[in-house]
Parts: structure tokens; C-alpha cells; sequence
């Protein structure tokens, strides 16, 4: 076992001291923090856009990504190191002239933890910590961290708990990975007097059992939630994207909510349910889901899918991209990795829509360019639809979209209206999806798709006036029930 503050330069009691005493705290001052980025020269480095086939990551990006990954926990991020891995070495994963090289930053600047942009294995972080005399973090340690402050729901808290403890579990050995709480948080970053593991692994073992005993039946609560939701006939249509991809800000366009958003990372954790009004005025329920990363720990995937069930039982998925990112397609590329991997095929364009986000960002011509060929959604057009969620841009016609993916299924009617009724018909154009009209002398001839929990209203007021009925009428044996009892208000023939 090493014990990281004893490796502290015995020449400088006072600074060891310091550092026993308070170890690496976030309160203030925040700790002050060395970002290294591995990364591959082999590997092409541009992403190139939307259409790119290939994803690929700049060294820019990842470096930005990483700082932005340290930042959202309130590091103090003093300077990024990029170093370039011709091979994975087991010990330290980088070699010896990079690793001294470190080693005099962070000397020189005090730094305090060191964040390796990468996967560790145990002895590698243990070899690092060895050398530089600091604390490191890994990638899976750090995203670990951030979805652990993120977490607000008890669902959620258990979900990254859970995730914790079977990440901690291997690195058992190391002195000061804690297993209680004492800050309320997970710490990897520990707190005042670091919990010594003394290789408990029964203890965390019995934690985790109790953890999954306690998740399981918090996910019976929301399966039984999902239930009764399911009893309204609101179809659910969930947002997933790269973090930061415009998610939350997405969610608060279409709902007008003030849903947590600003420029930090993963905002979002848990998800958020509310209801959305389509044109023709059918509701559906937009759930807003965590954001996901490339080399997201793969227990973390598994740990979240409880809460990703939102995801998987959507009707419709919306895959919000940050179509200005020079990695977007890198990052859509990931982002359909996890959703792979929670069974969800990401070509399937029935289910799944496309969102071409921060469209603000880019030249006029090429925003322009998209933008039109958004304005067309029809059951045919392609289902990426180009979107500035800080605009507004587009999203109109990302709503009508939404509508008519819902609506595909849905029963056409044709219905003939006497050409004096206007007033009818104006409803009909408020509460239903017109597809066709066509104006003639006695009568206005209307195809149209009706929204479920409209459909009782519609038979009511204009059923005498169906003349043809194309595909699935009814949406639920309640609605036609309900139907009987409902004739009351404006009865064209009356
Ligand atoms: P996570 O919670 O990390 O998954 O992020 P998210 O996908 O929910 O992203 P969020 O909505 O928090 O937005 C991230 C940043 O992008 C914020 O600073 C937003 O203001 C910004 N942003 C979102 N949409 C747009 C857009 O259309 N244009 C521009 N220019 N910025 C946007």
C-alpha cells in the first residue's frame, strides 16, 4: 500500500503537513489542478462535420473537453499538458521523459491533483501518484466525480453510488479513497481526515447488495409511474445528446421551463418529464436525459439504465447534436454507442429524429442551407433536422416534425364540410394536422390526422361529416368509450 502524502518531499514538512491536513479539498481555495491529455497521433485529427463518416477527435478538442470535464467540479485547472502516446506503457502509460517533464510543472506551479484524460489501470495511478507526488484522477474517476455532484434524485445518487463502490473496488489498495461520505459527496478528491480502506471488500460488497436492493425498489416506483403515465395516452419523446450538446436548452424552448442550464457540464442527471403541446394541439411528455461522453465507464452505462429506461421506452428519441463542434461527429458517434448499448438501434428513423443544434454558430450560407431543407419535414424527408435552441431557429418545424413522426400511424380521415360551417372547419385547422384541403362550392374537403385525447371532441363535433377512414381510428378502447358522453357544446347540425 502506498500512502500518497508520506511520498511528500520530507524536505518540506510544512507543505506535507498542509496537504495531510486538509488533503485535496474543494472548498476554497480550489484545488489547484494539472489536466494531461494522451493522445494518438495516428489517429486522423479532424472531425468533419455532420456527414463524416469517421469519428475522430482534434487534440484541441479533447484538450478543451477535458478542462471543461475538471471545471465542472471546480477545479482550479493551472495549465493542460498534451502528451503524445506512441505506446501504452502498463507501468505509467506515458514515458519517462513526458512523465518528468509533468513532473517539473507540477513542481513548479504547486499542483496539487493531476487529471490523466485517459482510462488508468491501479498501478498506473499508483505509479503516477509515485512519481509526481500528487494526487491523480483518471477519466473514469473524474466523470465518476462530476455524476456524482450532478446526481439529484435519489434515484440518481444511488445510480452513481453504485457505480463508485464497483469502481473502488479495484482500486481498493489505495490509501485515500474513502469510503464514507463525510462531504456528502463520493470524493475521489477526499475530505477532511481521508478514511483509510483497510481492503474492507466485504463492507463494500454489503453496501453495494444494500445499494441494489434500495435501486430496485426505487425502479419499481418508476415502473409503476411509467404505468399510470401510460394510462394518459401522452406519448413520450426523450432528448439524449453529447453533454452539452443543448439538451436542457432545448427542453426549456419547448416547454418554456426553467430547467437548470448554463455552460457547465452535465448539468442535467437525473431526467425531467414535462409536457409539450404539438401545433395541432396533442400533448406529449419531453423527457430531458443525462448527457453522455466519449469513454463513458461502462459501468456507469449499466448503472444508469434505470433511469435511462425513460430513453428506452420512448416513442420517439431525439439525438440533439452540437452540430457547430468540430467533433460532432465524433460525439455522435458515441452517443449512438450508448445507445446501442441500452438496446435502442440508431438507425432506426422511425424512432429516432435527429437535431442539428447551434445552428447560430455557423457561417450564414451553410446555416441558411440547412435550415432549408428543415423547413420540409414530411414522412419522407430526411431526419435530421438543422436547430438553434438559444434562437429559435427551426424549431417550429422541429415540433411539426415530432407531430407528424407520432402521427405516421395514426388514421386519416377524409371529412366534407358544408362551406358555410367556417367555424368548424377553422377548429378542425386548430386541433388537427390537415394534410390536404381542397375548397369546394358547397363544401371544404379535408384530410386530416387527429391527436388522441382530441379524438373524442372530433367524432362529436364532426363525425356525421366523415366521409373515409384510413388506418387506426382509435387510439385507446377509453377514448371511444368516453366518446358517447362527450356530444355536448357546438353541434354543427343543430
Ligand atoms: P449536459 O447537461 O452537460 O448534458 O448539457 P446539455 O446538452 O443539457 O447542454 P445545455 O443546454 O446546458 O447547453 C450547453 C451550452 O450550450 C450552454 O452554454 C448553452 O447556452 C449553449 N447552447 C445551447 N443551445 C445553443 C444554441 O442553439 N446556440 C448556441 N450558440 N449555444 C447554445
Amino acid at each position: 500500500m502506498i500512502d500518497i502524502d508520506d511520498e511528500v518531499s520530507p524536505d518540506d514538512p510544512e507543505r506535507r503537513n498542509a496537504r495531510a491536513l486538509k488533503g485535496v479539498s474543494r472548498e476554497k481555495p480550489p484545488t489547484r489542478t494539472l489536466v494531461v491529455v494522451p493522445w494518438r497521433a495516428e489517429r486522423p485529427t479532424r472531425g468533419e462535420g455532420a456527414d463524416a463518416p469517421a469519428a475522430t477527435r482534434s487534440l484541441d478538442a479533447r484538450r478543451e473537453e477535458a478542462i471543461g470535464l475538471a471545471r465542472a467540479i471546480e477545479l482550479a485547472v493551472v495549465a493542460d499538458f498534451p502528451v503524445k502516446l506512441r505506446e501504452a506503457r502498463p507501468s505509467t502509460l506515458i514515458g519517462e521523459g513526458k512523465l518528468a517533464e509533468a513532473r517539473a510543472v507540477i513542481e513548479a506551479e504547486e499542483i496539487e491533483l493531476v487529471v490523466v484524460d485517459h482510462p488508468l489501470t491501479p498501478i498506473q495511478q499508483r505509479n503516477l501518484e509515485k512519481e509526481w507526488k500528487a494526487k491523480v484522477l483518471d477519466r473514469t474517476g473524474l466523470i465518476l466525480e462530476i455524476f456524482g455532484e450532478r446526481a439529484h434524485t435519489k434515484e440518481g445518487r444511488l445510480q452513481v453510488e453504485l457505480a463508485h463502490l464497483t469502481y473502488q473496488k479495484s482500486r481498493l489498495v489505495r490509501s485515500w479513497t474513502h469510503l464514507e461520505r463525510q462531504r456528502g459527496g463520493f470524493g475521489f478528491l477526499g475530505g477532511p481526515g481521508e478514511t483509510q480502506i483497510e481492503a474492507d471488500r466485504r463492507m463494500l460488497q454489503e453496501r453495494i447488495a444494500k445499494l441494489e436492493r434500495e435501486l430496485e425498489q426505487v425502479a419499481r416506483t418508476r415502473a409503476l409511474h411509467r404505468k399510470n403515465r401510460k394510462k394518459v395516452p401522452h406519448p413520450i419523446v426523450a432528448l439524449v445528446g453529447y453533454t452539452n450538446a443543448g439538451k436542457s436548452t432545448l427542453f426549456n424552448r419547448l416547454t418554456e421551463a426553467d430547467v437548470f442550464a448554463k455552460d457547465l457540464l452535465f448539468a442535467t442527471l437525473d431526467p425531467t418529464l414535462r409536457k409539450v403541446r404539438l401545433p395541432h394541439g396533442g400533448d406529449v411528455i419531453l423527457s430531458d436525459t443525462v448527457g453522455f461522453v466519449s469513454d463513458l465507464p461502462t459501468t456507469l452505462v449499466a448503472a444508469f439504465r434505470a433511469t435511462l429506461e425513460e430513453v428506452i421506452e420512448a416513442d420517439l428519441v431525439l439525438h440533439v447534436r452540437d452540430i457547430s463542434h468540430e467533433d460532432s461527429a465524433a460525439q455522435a458517434q458515441d452517443v449512438e454507442d450508448v445507445l446501442a448499448q441500452l438496446g435502442i438501434d440508431p438507425k432506426d428513423r422511425h424512432r429516432l429524429i435527429e437535431v442539428w443544434n447551434k445552428i447560430d454558430r455557423l457561417d450564414p450560407d451553410h446555416r441558411a442551407k440547412l435550415l432549408e431543407e428543415g423547413e420540409r419535414p414530411s414522412l419522407d424527408a430526411p431526419t435530421a433536422l438543422p436547430i438553434s435552441a438559444v434562437t429559435g431557429d427551426g424549431v417550429a418545424a422541429l415540433l411539426a416534425l415530432i407531430e407528424d413522426r407520432l402521427n405516421r400511424d395514426r388514421a386519416v380521415f377524409r371529412v366534407e364540410i358544408p362551406a358555410w360551417d367556417g367555424e368548424l372547419v377553422a377548429w378542425l385547422h386548430r386541433h388537427a394536422e390537415v394534410i390536404e384541403r381542397q375548397d369546394r362550392e358547397e363544401v371544404v374537403s379535408l384530410r386530416l390526422r387527429v391527436p388522441d385525447q382530441t379524438l373524442d371532441h372530433f367524432r362529436a363535433r364532426a363525425g356525421r361529416f366523415i366521409r373515409e377512414v384510413r388506418g387506426r381510428a382509435v387510439a385507446s378502447p377509453e377514448v371511444e368509450a368516453e366518446e358517447v358522453e362527450t356530444p355536448g357544446g357546438y353541434d354543427p347540425l343543430a
